[in-house]
């Protein structure tokens, strides 16, 4: 197995940026992972880090109850970078002085490096081969006016005489920009200065390694216990299961419930893949008789979406009951469905969206929960997917919602509905394929809508329904833009979609951004 180096450990003060730190040192080949500030010293010292990074957070450090780390992570003798809060609270900690000044700092400033430092600076330097002059992004309110003994300002900007602080001789450095946004263009060169020259990292760490790393947890955390796993045949999913299904085979049990609301072709390529190919102890649970009765009739957006929930909890649950003898939950929670927050009392709460468990499954089975891929992010899990020879129609799909079909089938539910609108779905998505166009896009979707025009086919009027196609680029899903299309992309798909699916006549083209309005219409 290929060793991943020691890793670098950020903690996390609650910052809205913190959670990009871990990840611009993974870019850096160097595995990074994030634990509360007050994780306990035995526990930190037990990951064995080459180096500790304090994020960012949004308190102040004169703040009652400001969140601190235990005082003896100075005395472990690893190098430190405080970034914004972090920097002034190890100031303030080391003897420092952390004032208020009259103007708080938002935004782009200018990084003058000083005396040795920045590109003249030597190996071993925070900013080696950082340009005299750079832009960093600032968002702080206090600042540090008085630096603790045995540290030098390395570099100002025009408010701030110590935007980066370092004392050498301990390996202790602060910056009171962020390098880990994209707005300081130099800051992933700071950051590796920092994991490689510093902190003595090789780049020996990449998804590859961190695969054999995760297998080695799982069984070492698993044993010869036994785990179920719900499969919607999304990123996330597929790629947890078949990490826990390389690391304990057939002690995974997947559960794949089809509930009539998924793509055309969905069912079959998912038994295809995870059944056929990956040899995976998959059961399939044909619900969908149940979802449809469940449904009929049902218009409202939130209702539809209660029914379709509870009732998947209910058959997911039956399954595993019926399984018997489970001992884990393993589920596809990524980073940012990691919920962080620092509680009234400083102390960070970590807590799951609600939708992530599975019902009361947890508590009522007595089960734990396994989430592999809680520290990366959605591109991080990609590349994992990848590493585990997941096939890209999987790996690159766009993200589809647990209620499916059911919340782009606008009214009443009907398996005949349902199957107009996969058809539609199939073709929208075979012809953004075709162009070439899939993955710059974040999703596209076609949604049905209860409402019926006149046309004309050959000689023959038509009343049929109308559908809406929706295709947008985003980074998080939380804004979104509507994709330009070539316009001959729009008009083969309308077209297409007129001629070859039988209940729809008329096609329009959906150009809302998020907001005001949302990326699914219910
Ligand atoms: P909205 O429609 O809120 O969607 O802009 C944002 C993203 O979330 C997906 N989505 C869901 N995903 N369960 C999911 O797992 C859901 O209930 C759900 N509702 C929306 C949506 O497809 C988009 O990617």
């Amino acid at each position: 197995m290929k060793d991943s180096g020691r890793p670098i450990v950020v903690l996390d003060f609650g910052a809205q940026y913190s959670k990009l730190i871990a990840r611009r040192v993974r870019e850096t080949h160097v595995f990074s992972l994030i634990v509360p500030f007050d994780y306990p010293l035995d526990k930190l010292r037990a990951l064995n880090p080459a180096g500790i990074i304090f994020s960012g957070g949004p308190a102040s450090v004169h703040a009652d109850g400001a969140p601190m780390p235990d005082p003896g992570v100075f005395k472990l003798g690893i190098p430190i970078l405080g970034i914004c809060y972090g920097v002034q609270l190890f100031a303030q900690m080391l003897g420092g002085k952390v004032e208020r000044p009259e103007r708080r700092e938002y935004g782009i400033a200018h990084l003058d490096t000083l005396g040795a430092s920045g590109p003249l600076a030597g190996a071993g330097n925070l900013l080696a081969g950082v340009d005299n002059r750079t832009q960093v992004w600032m968002s702080h309110g206090d600042a540090i006016s008085e630096v603790p003994e045995g540290f030098d300002a390395v570099a100002k900007t025009e408010n701030c005489p110590f935007a980066a602080i370092a004392n050498r001789a301990k390996g202790f450095y602060g910056v009171q920009f962020h390098p880990e946004v994209v707005h300081t263009p130099q800051g992933t060169r700071i950051l590796s200065n920092f994991v490689h020259e510093i902190c003595g990292c090789d780049s020996a760490w990449d998804m590859g390694s961190f695969v054999d790393q995760s297998i080695k947890e799982i069984r070492e955390k698993v044993g010869n216990k036994q785990v179920i796993c719900g499969l919607s045949g999304g990123v996330d999913s597929s790629v947890a299961s078949v990490l826990i299904h390389e690391a304990i085979g057939d002690n995974l049990a997947c559960v794949f419930v089809n509930n009539g609301l998924l793509r055309q072709g969905e069912p079959e390529m998912v038994q295809e893949v995870f059944r056929d190919h990956f040899h995976m102890d998959l059961h399939y649970v044909d619900a969908e008789d149940r979802f449809l009765e469940a449904l009929a009739g049902v218009t409202e957006p939130e209702e539809k979406r209660k029914i379709i929930g509870n009732l998947f909890v209910e058959v997911f649950d039956e399954e595993a009951v019926r399984l018997g003898a489970i001992d884990f939950l393993a589920q596809g929670t990524l980073y940012p469905d990691v919920i962080e927050s620092v509680s009234a009392t400083g102390g960070p709460s970590v807590t799951i969206k609600s939708h992530h468990n599975v019902g009361g499954l947890p508590e009522k089975m007595n089960l734990s929960l396994l989430e592999p891929l809680r520290e990366l992010f959605k591109d991080e899990v990609r590349a994992v997917g990848k590493a585990l020879g997941l096939p890209d129609k999987i790996v690159m799909r766009h993200p589809f919602p647990g209620p499916g079909l059911g919340v782009r089938c606008i009214g009443a539910i009907t398996k005949e509905r349902l199957d107009t609108l996969r058809d539609a779905d199939a073709i929208f998505i075979d012809e953004i394929q075709e162009a070439g166009l899939y993955g710059d896009i974040w999703q596209a979707l076609v949604c049905l809508l209860p409402v019926r025009s006149v046309g004309v086919q050959g000689d023959e009027r038509t009343y049929e329904e109308v559908c809406s196609l929706r295709a947008v680029t985003s980074e998080d899903a939380m804004t979104a833009d509507w994709f330009r299309f070539p316009p001959e992309v729009l008009q083969r798909t309308a077209s297409r979609i007129c001629n070859e699916v039988k209940h729809i006549n008329r096609v329009l083209f959906d150009i809302t951004s998020k907001p005001p309005g949302t990326i699914e219409w219910e």
